[in-house]
């Protein structure tokens, strides 16, 4: 064995042992129980048809953007795109990012400076965390949601420049962030707030703008994240703000500047999904609800489980107990992936069920009755 694989092997040996070892599977004949297409727009044959038309009107057609946007990805239609975004969101401008990844990384490597203090949900994104690590300020956690630790930390740290960052929609547990709360305290001392919505994007507020604007709090967050690969079925992220924060990440953003940019038609499909929602976000959120509504009145000895959102965690406790778990639900034809340490704490490994606009009823009840089992 190579010297190279033989130290790789050591790791993943490991990560056999722990029960963590990941591979890539499909399950394209289940029912999906899994994917972030809350809203089913990754398989809308009319934005497709739409992204399209779109791009066909454009002058310059490319296969691949050909280098970063400061370079030759940029097109006045990126330009279209982001006035549309910052509309919707209700703010003064936006950037459009590769990914949700990126953006997270580029707004906490880039922003918060050495001196600086970065209060963090515990359970934020893993990108939001890469992004700290990449950042010369100090970073501490607060515990999930809790407002009076986030309080005393802020009050602790009151000489300096404080940023709080949350998700409005936690990604792996499906509960809301109390942003009002969290957004007055940032006010009484400060601090910025930075609201990552990968997950509310679409799925609430009109026109699918998230969960700030649908609280009214667009104008008092500062900073905002919304992504495309969620419920809007594409691909990119955009971060939202004002003119200056665009400016800003334009020139000090890394993950900005040094990457190529995103094909035409990725901006396209990011279009269509908007100007779609505006048309239909009613409709989908209301039926993404009913559903949600319909798998918790299932759960039938569960009722502790939460359901605010299209994503609903089922903590089973131990990766081996976690996947067997999962592996049964996929034998009776329900694509349920199961959640292990160290993505979430250890102890806390899970079933994540994620509901859509596409389940049937029939999948929902009996998916909630097998898991009450
Ligand atoms: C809360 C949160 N933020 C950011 C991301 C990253 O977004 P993307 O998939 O667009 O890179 C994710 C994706 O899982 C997420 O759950």
């Amino acid at each position: 064995m190579s010297k190279l694989n033989e130290i790789l092997s050591r790791k993943l040996e490991q990560a056999h042992i722990k029960g963590s070892f990941r591979q890539l599977k499909h399950n394209s004949s289940l029912f999906d129980f899994c994917s972030n297409d809350y809203l089913g727009l990754a398989s809308n044959q009319y934005l497709e048809d739409r992204s399209r038309t779109i791009l066909k009107k454009l002058s310059h057609i490319y296969y691949g953007s050909g280098g970063s946007r400061l370079i030759s990805g940029h097109h006045s239609f990126i330009d279209e795109l982001e006035q549309l975004i910052a509309d919707t969101h209700e703010s003064e401008a936006s950037l459009v990012f590769n990914s949700g990844y990126n953006a997270n990384m580029s707004v906490l490597s880039s922003i918060p400076q050495k001196g600086d203090v970065i209060l963090y949900d515990e359970l934020c994104h893993a990108s939001i965390k890469d992004g700290m690590r990449l950042s010369f300020a100090d970073r501490y956690s607060f515990q999930h949601n809790d407002t009076q630790e986030l309080k005393s930390k802020l009050q602790k740290f009151a000489q300096k420049q404080c940023y709080v960052v949350i998700e409005s929609v936690y990604s792996m547990d499906g509960d809301l962030a109390p942003i009002k709360t969290i957004s007055d305290l940032c006010e009484q001392f400060q601090a910025i707030l930075i609201v990552d919505e990968a997950h509310s994007t679409g799925t609430f507020g009109k026109d699918g703008s998230g969960i700030t604007c649908d609280l009214g709090l667009a104008k008092h967050i500062p900073i905002r994240i919304h992504t495309y690969g969620k419920a809007l079925g594409c691909h990119g992220a955009s971060v939202v703000g004002s003119n200056i924060l665009k400016n800003y990440l334009i020139n000090f953003s890394r993950q900005f500047i040094y990457t190529t940019a995103l094909p035409l038609h990725s901006y396209t499909n990011i279009y269509a999904a908007y100007e779609y929602l505006k048309d239909h976000y009613k409709e989908l959120q209301q039926t993404l609800n009913t559903k949600q509504r319909l798998f918790s009145s299932n759960m039938l000895h569960n009722k502790d489980i939460i359901c605010q959102s299209p994503i609903v965690s089922i903590i089973i406790g131990g990766n081996e107990e976690t996947k067997t778990k999962a592996k049964s639900l996929q034998d009776q034809g329900f694509d349920v992936r199961a959640i292990l340490s160290p993505t979430v704490p250890l102890g806390k490994e899970r079933l994540r069920v994620c509901l859509h606009v596409f389940n049937t009823d029939e999948s929902i009840i009996q998916l909630a009755k097998l898991i009450s089992q």
